[in-house]
């Protein structure tokens, strides 16, 4: 019973009338989901519930805390551009005594639930993409006042391609799962990208690039899209924001959502870069972050996108070096197909970088 499940929680979260029903969303992930349902007054309320997922976040007060200051710097500015912000931030509901969270095993918090919109796992329809596109592009023009530095990093080191790298020769010269030995391509691979990979690292070390707020899971199931006019209202699952480079949500964005294959698809064949849905989530993110992105980080997205698919590969594959440690895998040559399937990506986006860039630079709309 999803009831039993939660009964301890719900007392504690200031929810308004009394309640209805729970079911949940997503089973079976680590992060348990519930939509609630309570009434008031005859009138319906909708909250979401979640617990924060201790496994990934060590420190869940420093999650809440960032997406506390984020949400208040959007709906400030959200009131102030004479928006409604109700629909297109998520609001906390704190709980009986103020807080962000409740502890009772795990630890808990509340959202309102924003309904009569959808977080789709696959595209229905192009222009969706274009609209998450949007929406992140929006998610960082509204944050772009924002002192990204104030922010925890709750996932120390999460895109340092370079610390990356070293964990990555370290587990060469290491293994210990005996796996390196049919690895010499895949090796080579990592060495001749090398310098591209470390270079969003040293320029924003060395300020060349700023420091920015970043989603770091701009999947499109992170976007809500109205159920009537198919446009995006509000960014969710703001767990990982950091202090980052706009380049990496951008990348990853590209990465995840643009690639005409799955993750782990074995036949290399039918993995590229789909240039229709590329060119949709640029344009919807670029119509928003034209004019406050540099004009260098803007020069670097294509850059962006290359960077973090290889910084994937190299991941998949120090964990199938190592043995399979980090990533769940369905068989021993799971995390092995994932760097293969990343580095064809990689490639198809070599082959296509002045395509790529020409739309970028407003030259093939
Ligand atoms: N405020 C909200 N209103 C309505 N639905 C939501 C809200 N927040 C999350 N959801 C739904 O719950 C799902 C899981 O939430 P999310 O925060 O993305 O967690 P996960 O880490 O499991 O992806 C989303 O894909 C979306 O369908
Ligand atoms: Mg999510």
């Amino acid at each position: 019973m999803v009831y039993n499940q939660i009964k301890q929680v719900l007392p504690h979260f200031r929810f308004e009338g009394y309640y209805v029903s729970a079911e949940e969303l997503h089973s079976g992930n680590i992060n348990n989901t519930y939509h609630l349902q309570y009434r008031k007054n005859g009138v319906p309320m909708h909250y979401l519930l979640q617990n924060v997922n201790t496994y990934v976040f060590h420190d869940p007060y420093a999650v809440m805390e960032n997406i506390e200051k984020i949400t208040d710097h959007l709906r400030r500015k959200y009131l102030a551009g004479g928006v409604d912000p109700t629909r297109r931030v998520l609001e906390i509901i704190p709980t009986i005594d103020g807080r962000t969270m409740h502890k009772n095993g795990g630890y808990w918090r509340a959202y309102r639930y924003i309904e009569n919109a959808t977080a789709y796992d696959r595209v229905m329809r192009p222009k969706q993409f274009e609209e998450a596109g949007r929406a992140f592009g929006e998610f960082q023009r509204m944050l772009c006042d924002f002192p990204a530095g104030e922010l925890h990093t709750t996932i120390p080191d999460f895109h340092n391609t370079t610390k990356r790298f070293y964990a990555f020769v370290r587990a060469v010269s290491e293994d210990k799962a005996g796996r390196v030995r049919a690895l010499e391509p895949e090796i080579e691979f990592m060495f001749e990208h090398r310098r591209a990979m470390g270079t969003i690292v040293r320029e924003l070390e060395r300020g060349v690039l700023p420091l920015r707020v970043t989603h770091n899971d701009t999947k499109i199931n992170n976007v809500m899209i109205d159920n009537d006019t198919d446009k995006a209202v509000c960014v969710i699952d703001l767990d990982t924001v950091m202090p980052g480079s706009a380049l990496y949500d951008y990348g990853d964005a590209i990465r995840f959502g643009a690639s005409t294959a799955a993750e782990d698809e074995e036949d290399t064949s039918k993995i590229a870069l789909d240039m229709e849905k590329f060119k949709l989530f640029t344009r919807g993110f670029l119509s928003q972050v034209d004019g406050f992105l540099t004009p260098h980080e803007i020069e670097l997205l294509p850059l962006g996108m290359r960077v973090i698919t290889c910084e994937l590969a190299m991941r998949f594959l120090t964990d199938y070096i190592e043995g399979d440690l980090y990533f769940k895998v369905k068989s021993p040559t799971h995390n092995l197909i994932r760097a293969r399937a990343q580095m064809a990506l990689l490639e198809d986006m070599e082959r296509k970088a002045d395509e790529v860039q020409a739309f970028i630079d407003g030259r093939n709309k």
